[in-house]
């Protein structure tokens, strides 16, 4: 850590918190000290954008104005206000600890860092900007934001997806943050991070730190943050079987601890390439011998729907069935009307397919 660091303390944070009463959003988790729906906030802007969390925030503070609201909620019905901010761990998490805060603490949130921190689905971060923006506690909140912040600022080149990043920036932080004003200077962070400092061509002309900012004397910004090279996503090739007899389609939850626990979708056959001809789907699953009882389109449109570490490549084998044809479905999996899947929560890749190809 630059030794400079605690000496300019006092300044950048008075600069800081003075930049952000001039620029900040006006978001709606800002105007409130609510732990419910700050916390709801948190949960809904990790791994998403504003622009994008802001539709969900509204919906859910309305639709569950107070954490009992929200745990008196069947999951199907969160899982489904959820659906299309993927992750839906969180949500899951969400609902859980939503129970939890009503079961244990009389609907009553943890009121510090440490206690927030054991809630399920509440990482560092989130604890620590639940416990400033609630309770004024002065923890620093430090995100991928927060990191392109200070390592641009302070000249922090240390590699941000190796194991030690985090303690390191997490003690620039701790170093910066006043006593007197920990919730303004994390929300400062953050919108520093998200609307100055931004990742791709910064406008440094403008910035209240370029007198004393490492990456701008240097000519660094696209050098900093260090982080070294991404994962490269892995292919995978689903085919999913779609059943459809009377205008109904048969559909199933998934059950299996993964991403999608909890949402509904078709019968599924991974392949190890892209499938062309249904036996390419036999060749992999000799169970599925059964595709040949119904009339079966072979699918002209792949969707590719990218993951943190994979990229899908998506087919959609429809197969249309006579009355009395396939009696007995697969376990688990049942016939559904056009109202019924509506209500179904499903991931937003199988609402698009359902939306382009059959309820249109
Ligand atoms: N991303 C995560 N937390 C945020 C907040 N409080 N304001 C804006 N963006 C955020």
């Amino acid at each position: 850590m630059p030794p400079s660091l605690a000496s300019q303390a006092l300044t950048f944070s008075q600069k800081l918190i003075q930049w952000y009463h001039r620029h900040h959003r006006d978001l709606p988790w800002r105007r409130t000290t609510d732990p419910y729906k700050i916390w709801l906030s948190e949960i809904i802007l990790q791994q998403t954008r504003v622009v994008q969390g802001m539709p969900y925030y509204l919906r859910f503070v309305e639709k569950y104005p107070t954490v009992q609201d929200l745990a008196r909620a069947e999951e199907q019905e969160v899982l489904r206000l959820w659906q299309g901010l993927g992750y839906y761990s969180r949500a899951r998490n969400m609902h859980h600890t939503a129970r939890l805060v009503v079961g244990e603490f009389d609907g009553n949130f943890p009121n510090n860092y440490a206690a927030l921190l054991k809630l399920k689905g509440v990482g560092e971060y989130t604890a620590a900007a639940i416990a400033s923006f609630a309770f004024n506690e002065a923890v620093p909140a430090v995100d991928g934001n927060v990191y392109r912040v200070l390592s641009r600022i302070f000249g922090i080149k240390t590699d941000i997806t190796h194991s030690s990043a985090k303690r390191e920036f997490t003690a620039a932080a701790r170093q910066l943050i006043p006593d007197n004003d920990p919730a303004n200077f994390n929300q400062a962070m953050i919108e520093f991070g998200a609307i100055q400092c931004q990742p791709v061509a910064p406008d440094c002309l403008l910035c209240p730190f370029n007198e004393m900012c490492y990456a701008f004397e240097h000519g660094a910004q696209n050098l900093l943050p260090v982080k070294s090279k991404k994962m490269k996503a892995r292919n995978r090739y689903l085919n999913y079987l779609v059943l459809e007899k009377e205008g109904r389609l048969a559909m199933k939850e998934r059950i299996k601890k993964d991403v999608w626990k909890g949402l509904y979708d078709f019968p599924l056959i991974e392949t190890p390439q892209e499938a062309k001809i249904p036996n390419d789907l036999i060749e992999a699953n000799p169970l599925v011998s059964w595709i040949k009882v119904g009339q079966l389109t072979v699918p002209q449109k792949t969707y590719v729907h990218l993951l943190t570490h994979q990229k899908l490549h998506v087919k959609f084998w429809q197969i249309e069935l006579k009355n009395a044809e396939m009696s007995t479905l697969p376990e688990g999996v049942s016939f559904y009307s056009e109202a019924q899947i509506e209500s179904l929560p499903k991931p937003i890749l199988i609402d698009t397919f359902i939306k382009e190809q059959f309820f249109t």
